[in-house]
């Protein structure tokens, strides 16, 4: 059995992910916000690659059982219902709603990389379930791809994509990539302490600077949430237990 693991989306080979299941990681704070979203009754995540995509989605969308959601440059668009907090999903607001939704890397992955046969979304707050969901169905190899930041090595990401690993590694034999073997070094590193790594990395201070500490709390509470939220055919619904 296998793991790769890649640090940012433009590490993936040509072509590897056609096929795949393939484990999407953005701590801050797509992944976190989207599993809370489907926690608290969103009935589906509709992905969109910009701002200007996600207004041409949402006007052939029933505006009243739809929702705005994003942020760009970190913080909540004029016009949009909610930002990209997770505090922002946890509301009645969103129970039986479509989200039509953009952010800067995690949103526009979502919705291009259409070669995979899904993808499952991690962030700590939903890695138990992630875990157990990948026991249930993959059985040969786990592919992780960690979104970053506009191109760039996340920290966060790296952490919460080695927590997989070692996780999976505690029972099950895997042969790991060079990318998961420094996961597992820098989730060693980290793992003590998730809310000092939140607070700490590159983008966890950016969100401090806006005001948003709240968020890196959320974003910290390990396996608070029990769902892998599922991207299929640019669609993010909810997978629950029993996995298979
Ligand atoms: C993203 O998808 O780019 C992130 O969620 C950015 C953010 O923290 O809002």
């Amino acid at each position: 059995m296998k793991i790769d693991l890649f640090m940012t989306p433009g590490e993936l080979p040509p072509s590897y992910a056609k096929g795949r299941r393939l484990v999407l990681v953005d701590v801050l704070r797509a992944c976190t916000s989207l599993t809370v979203a489907l926690a608290s009754g969103a009935e589906r995540i509709v992905p969109a690659e910009s701002v200007e995509g996600a207004k041409r989605l949402l006007a052939l969308l029933d505006r009243e059982s739809t929702l705005l959601a994003g942020e760009q440059d970190g913080s909540k668009l004029p016009g949009f219902d909610l930002g990209n907090s997770p505090g922002d999903f946890r509301s009645p607001r969103v129970d039986g709603k479509t989200v039509v939704f953009t952010s800067t890397n995690a949103a526009p992955l979502m919705a291009r990389m259409v070669d995979e046969v899904e993808k499952p979304l991690l962030s700590f707050v939903n890695m138990k379930s992630v875990v157990d969901y990948l026991r249930a169905v993959e059985k040969a190899e786990v592919s992780i791809v960690c979104a970053g930041q506009s191109g760039h090595f996340s920290l966060e990401d790296a952490v919460c994509g080695g927590m997989l690993c070692a996780r999976l590694l505690e029972k099950g034999n895997y042969e790991c990539n060079d990318g998961a073997r420094a996961a597992l070094v820098l989730y060693e590193s980290f793992r003590a302490d998730l809310p000092g790594l939140l607070a700490g990395c590159s983008h966890g201070r950016f969100l401090r600077e806006l005001g948003l500490e709240e968020d890196l709390r959320e974003a910290a509470a390990l396996d608070s949430l029990t769902l892998v939220p599922v991207v299929r055919e640019s669609r993010v619904t909810v997978l629950r237990p029993p996995w298979s």
